[in-house]
């Protein structure tokens, strides 16, 4: 695509229409208080909050540890498969008016068994949204399971054998949770096994912990995207690598501002990374917690960093590159980016 600068003034509209997909935002983050207080009421599940107001007010965290205890207090709220399709099509809603056109939504199903819950009702819940979401919302969603890497290997391996039967409803494995003092290679063999199941793989790494656990998800796991990725400016080794071999970061900058990875947006390394040939892309997280969905992560981030319009373009074509679908399907999409973008000039 040819570019020609579209005027600053002009970058937050442009933000909002371009098509983009969206590879890392963890369903379970995207349920909002309101959600959680009618879930909770409708379940009979009591909270530790008197309102709506009082939950949101509590979302301030000073690290990753801080967030996952509230956010794991919010999924005790859901119980049936109904509960799962309705927080996912919420969430589907809420993309499309940000213009998402495919999302790769995380999961986990440890949290819901160790709530008592089965990984069907979870799994299905789930799925159903997916199945619905391009006659409803006019996009395609798929889903990745994300292992939770406080806990150990083997329960891994058990929450792996639990969704074998579900296996044509998943689309890649991850690993999510507390980053620090939980190495990638802890769960080398759980991921050589989901490799050879044909799972696709993505893993957190470089969010909090060191760039050595980006290795590893790449060496020891081999994952083909990494999630966060952000500590790999540490290591110009690590750079050359991931710019070389193309490998995908999904970074979410208000995820990264909220839990004090960085003192300020406009500290963030998201440009640097673009500029040094990194395929990074834009994503929510958990959007519910960190204050705004994707495209609200785009626009604050473009003002904090002075970017521009080609930025832009290689933000959304990276999302699609980055993505999981078919050859055809990326084509058709970078197809209708480049008519929104021509549409600019
Ligand atoms: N689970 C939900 N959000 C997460 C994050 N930002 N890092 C690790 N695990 C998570
Ligand atoms: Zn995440």
């Amino acid at each position: 695509m040819n570019h020609k600068t579209i005027p600053a003034e002009r970058i937050p509209e442009l933000l909002r229409r371009m098509p983009k997909a969206e590879l890392h935002m963890h369903i379970e983050g995207s349920l909002e208080p309101e959600l959680i207080f009618a879930m909770g009421q409708r379940n009979r599940v009591p909270l530790a909050y008197p309102s709506v107001e009082s939950l949101r007010d509590a979302y301030v965290f000073d690290n990753l540890q801080s967030f996952l205890d509230i956010y794991h207090a919010g999924t005790t709220v859901l119980k049936t498969e109904q509960d799962f399709f309705d927080m996912s099509c919420a969430y589907l809603a809420r993309a499309q008016a940000d213009n998402v056109v495919h999302a790769e939504i995380f999961f986990d199903t440890q949290t819901h068994t160790g709530h008592g819950l089965s990984a069907e009702t979870v799994v299905n819940g789930l799925y159903r949204a997916c199945e619905e979401a391009p006659q409803r919302y006019g996009m395609t969603a798929s889903l990745i399971l994300c292992f939770l890497r406080h806990l150990s290997e083997e329960e891994a391996f058990e929450c792996l054998e639990q969704v074998l039967p579900l296996r044509d409803k998943i689309v890649g494995i991850g690993l999510a949770s507390s980053e620090m003092g939980h190495p990638p290679e802890k769960f080398s063999k759980v991921f050589a096994r989901a490799r050879e199941l044909g799972f696709r793989l993505v893993a957190h790494a470089g969010e909090e912990g060191p760039a050595s656990y980006i290795w590893s998800a790449l060496d020891v796991l081999k994952v083909e995207r990494i999630d966060h990725g952000v500590q790999a400016l540490t290591d110009p080794a690590l750079m050359q690598r991931l710019a070389q071999d193309r490998i995908p970061l999904t970074v979410c900058p208000l995820s990264n501002l909220k839990l004090c990875v960085y003192p300020t947006l406009a500290q963030h390394n998201l440009r640097h990374l673009l500029e040094a040939g990194i395929v990074a892309t834009v994503n929510s997280d958990d959007p519910a917690y960190f204050g705004g969905y994707i495209n609200e992560n785009f626009t604050q981030t473009f003002a904090a960093l002075g970017m521009h319009s080609q930025h832009a373009y290689q933000l959304a074509r990276n999302s699609f590159e980055a993505s999981f679908i078919d050859t055809s399907a990326r084509d058709k999409h970078i197809a209708h980016l480049d008519t929104v973008f021509a549409s600019f000039y």
